[in-house]
């Protein structure tokens, strides 16, 4: 039998009001992700990518159509509900990286965990085994400037872990590194997202990176052009 899936998108749509232009930036996307699938969002720039990430992570309204997260439907939350779906069931990598420059790798990972009222010593336990998780341990206590461009996204892949959501959410995770790099990070991620059984759900226009996924969606001027697996992921 055919696994329920644990992300479900129906008919969604976005229009961005820009002055009297209406940009369509999504034309009716249907998809469902399956959990623990590694997919991957890939097309040109401007195609759609980032907005179809904010609708699945619910950092942006739809305009119009369904996104169901684990049975629950994103579009009829209010703020407030949004904020707390996302702290429960969401991680987010950055393609920025998103560190705080004053804090340590070990404040850094340890930081989501502070809106739960996780005790300090808990959070930095756990932080601790997370940054273990992506090799950091030795630099724990390093801060983002002390770190290669490759270790501080590891860093950013412990924080999006530490509180253990089911969906992680990476948007260009691998953009501001070189392409070495870039394989190690990608590796990185989908050895850990693999070995928790999470799903991931990535953004990227670059087509190698599309070969760690094993899925891949290809996006197009807002609409859906191509779906397909990967028979042997790279990152198997
Ligand atoms: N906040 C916004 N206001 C108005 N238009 C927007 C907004 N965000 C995105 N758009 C438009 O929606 C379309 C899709 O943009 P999106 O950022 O999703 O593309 P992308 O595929 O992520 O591109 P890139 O690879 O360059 O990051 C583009 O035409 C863009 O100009
Ligand atoms: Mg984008």
């Amino acid at each position: 039998m055919e696994q329920k899936p644990i992300i479900d998108v129906r008919n969604v749509k976005k229009v961005y009001h820009v002055g009297s232009v209406d940009v369509h930036a999504l034309r009716g996307i249907d998809l469902t992700i399956a959990p623990g699938e590694l997919c991957c969002i890939i097309g040109r720039s401007g195609s759609g990518k980032s907005t179809l990430l904010n609708m699945l992570a619910g950092l942006e309204p739809v305009t119009s159509g369904e996104v169901v997260i684990a049975n629950k439907h994103l579009e009829r939350m209010t703020q407030s509900e949004l904020i707390l779906f996302r702290q429960r069931h969401v991680g987010f990598i950055f393609q920025s990286f998103n560190l705080m420059p004053y804090y340590t790798a070990l404040e850094n990972v340890a930081f989501p965990l502070s809106f739960r009222g996780v005790p300090r010593k808990v959070r930095l336990r756990r932080a601790k085994e997370a940054l273990k998780t992506v090799g950091l341990e030795s630099h724990m206590n390093h801060k983002p400037s002390q770190m290669s461009g490759g270790q501080q996204q590891r860093v950013g892949i412990a924080r999006a872990l530490v509180t253990d959501p089911e969906i992680i959410f990476a948007d260009e995770p691998t953009g501001n590194l070189d392409s070495n790099t870039s394989d190690d990070v990608m590796r990185s991620i989908c050895d850990t997202v693999r070995s928790k059984n999470k799903t991931l759900i990535m953004v990227t226009h670059d087509p190698h990176m599309a070969e760690f996924a094993d899925k891949v969606i290809n996006i197009l001027d807002g609409k859906i052009i191509d779906i397909h697996y990967n028979e042997q992921p790279q990152s198997i």
